[in-house]
């Protein structure tokens, strides 16, 4: 896993959802009753931007057709069978950062489940 310092953003008690890049990689970055989440930004169900939406009973929820993500596993709210990615996050000196998996851990995920 590598850390990414997210700039600009610092650690706040405050509600926010706030869209991120890092790479190709669009990462919806959410403070939630004092905790940061972070996780994939586009909406399975049709692609729309989840940094749009809004936080309730600890799910992100989508702005456009309401559907709603888990914001620990990302998992989607009973009858939409999906899943969203969720990534590590971790606060150090108020600064935030975002932990991704490198290409390396992707292939050892590969084949530790075959
Ligand atoms: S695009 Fe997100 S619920 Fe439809």
């Amino acid at each position: 896993m590598k850390w990414h310092k997210i700039p600009g953003v610092q650690h706040t008690p405050e509600p926010f959802i706030k869209k991120v890049t890092i790479g190709l990689t669009l990462i919806c970055l959410v403070g939630y009753e004092g905790e940061i989440f972070a996780l994939s930004a586009l909406c399975p169900h049709q692609g729309f931007d989840l940094s749009g939406g809004s936080c309730k009973y600890s799910k992100l929820i989508c702005p456009l057709h309401g559907y709603s993500y888990d914001l620990r596993t990302g998992k989607g709210s009973e009858g939409q069978n999906d899943k969203i990615n969720t990534y590590a996050v971790d606060i150090r000196d108020n600064d935030i950062y975002i932990g991704l998996p490198t290409v390396w851990d992707s292939i050892k995920q590969v084949f530790n489940k075959r």
